[in-house]
């Protein structure tokens, strides 16, 4: 391992330190995880860590006789101790719109919104849709759901009406905070206008009594008397305290919806007290998070990396974050990096999409700004090549800061596999090693545990404080989407290899579910919106490597009428059905698809066919139409 590679031990903790901790959480779990939630603030302390069960009906269950309110573990108690500490640094996408909140005011903010949320009769339980840009208002909505005990539903600003309307009925949301439009660089979004259409769809499976109205731009929107009120207007009217509901760590804290390989989206229920205990802990471990930090996650507020990096997991470690409106290259290539020089951002948490974006700029782009205040850098949602990770290590950290490739998911609440800050030493490429109490396994495709070196189905061998509770309304579903694969594990639905050390490396997803630049995006989804568009007989949606967005979705369709049919009607369709974020980057139209005899669309061929990797098709003998291939080949080529 070169030198360089080596991570300079934190003032947090040592290697050794760490070591420790991983012992630890293995010999004497209860202990370890009792002692990691006994940081935070109870109304009732938890006498018992875990009573989880991956067998039978599937129980995950952390600390369930301890009650508290996260809002005051990420608000209340730093107020008592550092009032004045800056919470929140707000910086729009133009430089003159910014605003910084210490806990103070933040707690302010939160508790008035909350009085409004009571006012308007959202109950402990109730479901509360927030459908904002990167605006504190985003941040400030979620703790105040939390205060209150309602379950947040922080929904994309890129999902379609039909996105929004499916997730708004699954739901039930009685309330949803929106904006009037946001701001994509040059672009205008009309939020206010989609979430009106996604209501009306919604029809009589709304439960929507009334929508708050955020002026991000103060453009004039539409406002239905009775039900559409002006946050602005709202919140002035309440007082700048709000006694918190006082929760059991199982009640939920929010769902947020992900894809799966079915076409419905599922929303992921994460708890209050093992989610808050998980998020503060890998904020604190995997970063070696410092009271000084300027913390800056780029992700949005509407994906999980936003929710437990952007917001619970700094503000329950009493730091200081940073929240960016804008994209990272506008107006001009840079513009991050000069946010990092502007804050003095310590900690940068970012994704490989977001690197290679970078690297393709140009290294002069990077070098004319100094980023001497960053100490720690990370990234997450897909693979980060070893090439791109050099990069990151060596231009943006300056081969000074610690690099940390972050490997978890919507369902494990935080962080799982990685190199922890300061603690262990990075493998450019590789996810690195679990963190303390987690039981990364790897098993082959007939369930049995892969010793060793090897390569196999990545799973979790028990439980650990993040995990998320069950899907929404349908425990069955969380069930057998993630406990029947490998009978007794938690599947997570990647595939990985481990080196006789000890070190992951993630070799992607095993299921029909495609990254695109870290959005997580289910074929099945993209295939029911095409189904949608009735000019089909069917389509097979496929991912293949892309250069910059990591995979990109190629869409194969049959369509009813050959000659009359237009590749640009599949991106309609898709862009109305989920959002213009999941439009394809190449559709075949094609007179059939390579199937089995028994009906089912063989995915490998096309997806080898889509990549002009012609080796290796296999016994072609064993599909129905076996001449469908040569003719896929044939317009692909013609075509690409
Ligand atoms: O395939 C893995 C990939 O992203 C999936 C989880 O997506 P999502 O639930 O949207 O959460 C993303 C942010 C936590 C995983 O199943 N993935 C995530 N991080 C990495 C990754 N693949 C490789 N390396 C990573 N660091």
């Amino acid at each position: 391992m070169p030198e360089a590679f080596k991570a300079p031990a934190g003032a947090g903790l040592t290697a050794g330190q760490y070591e420790d901790m991983v012992q630890k959480a293995h010999q004497d779990p209860e202990t370890f995880w009792l002692d990691q939630a006994r940081k935070l603030a109870w109304h009732i302390p938890p006498q018992q860590a875990s009573r989880s069960d991956f067998k039978n009906d599937v129980r995950i269950d952390w600390f369930s006789d301890g009650r508290l309110n996260v809002s005051e573990n990420c608000l209340d108690r730093h107020v008592r101790t550092q009032p004045d500490k800056v919470a929140l640094i707000w910086q729009g996408q133009d430089e003159d719109q910014k605003e910084s909140l210490t806990y103070q005011e933040l707690h302010a903010r939160v508790c008035r919104l909350a009085n409004v949320m009571r006012r308007l009769g959202v109950k402990k339980g109730d479901c509360v849709a927030i459908h904002l840009p990167m605006v504190a208002e985003g941040v400030i909505a979620m703790l105040a759901c939390a205060r209150i005990g309602a379950v947040h539903v922080v929904l994309f600003g890129g999902f379609s009406a039909d996105g929004l309307a499916e997730r708004l009925s699954d739901s039930g949301a009685v309330l949803v905070l929106t904006a009037d439009v946001a701001r994509r660089g040059d672009k205008r979004i009309p939020s206010k206008t989609t979430m009106d259409e996604a209501i009306t769809r919604c029809g009589a499976e709304s439960r929507v009594q009334h929508v708050l109205v955020v002026a991000v731009t103060g453009a004039d929107v539409p406002m239905q008397p009775g039900r559409d009120l002006s946050y602005a207007d709202e919140v002035a009217q309440e007082l700048p305290d709000c006694p918190a509901e006082s929760m059991s760590a199982l009640d939920p804290l929010f769902l947020l919806y992900t894809s799966g390989s079915t076409g419905r989206p599922k929303g992921l229920v994460h708890g209050s007290g093992g989610y808050l205990v998980w998020a503060a802990f890998t904020h604190a471990t995997v970063f070696d998070h410092k009271p000084d930090d300027i913390f800056w996650c780029t992700a949005d507020t509407s994906w999980i990396t936003g929710h437990t990096y952007v917001v619970y997991g700094p503000l329950a470690n009493g730091g200081t974050i940073l929240v960016y409106e804008g994209l990272p290259s506008w107006p001009a290539p840079g513009r991050w990096w000069d946010v990092i020089d502007q804050y003095g951002v310590t900690a940068f948490y970012s994704s490989p999409t977001v690197v290679r974006a970078a690297m393709r700029e140009g290294d002069d782009v990077v070098r004319s700004r100094s980023l001497a205040s960053l100490r720690v850098i990370g990234t997450v949602g897909e693979p980060i090549s070893p090439e791109a990770w050099q990069w990151f290590h060596d231009e943006v950290g300056k081969g000074r800061c610690p690099v940390v490739d972050t490997w978890w998911q919507t369902e494990t609440g935080g962080v799982m596999i990685t190199a922890a800050a300061g603690c262990v030493t990075p493998r450019p490429g590789a996810a690195c090693l679990p963190l303390p109490g987690v039981g990364a396994a790897l098993l082959d495709t007939q369930g049995q545990l892969v010793e060793g070196p090897g390569e196999g189905l990545l799973c979790m061998a028990r439980s650990w404080p993040g995990q998320a509770l069950s899907i929404w309304k349908d425990h069955d579903r969380f069930r057998q989407t993630y406990f029947t694969t490998c009978p007794g594990y938690y599947f997570t639905g990647d595939g990985a290899r481990r080196e006789a050390d000890g070190y992951y490396w993630i070799t992607g997803r095993v299921d029909d579910v495609v990254n695109v630049s870290g959005h997580r995006i289910g074929t099945a989804e993209i295939e029911d919106a095409v189904a949608m568009g009735h000019e089909v007989v069917e389509s097979a949606a496929v991912g293949i490597p892309h250069d910059l967005k990591g995979q990109g979705l190629v869409v194969f369709v049959v369509p009813k009428e050959e000659g009359v049919f237009h590749p640009s009607a599949v991106n309609r369709a898709v862009a109305a059905g989920v959002g213009r974020y999941a439009v394809p980057e190449k559709i075949y139209v094609v007179r059939d698809l390579p199937k089995t005899r028994s009906g089912k669309i063989v995915r490998r061929l096309l997806r080898k066919i889509a990549m002009h990797d012609l080796k290796g098709l296999g016994d072609l003998s064993t599909l129905a139409d076996p001449d469908i291939v040569q003719e896929l080949i044939a317009l692909v080529k013609t075509q690409d």
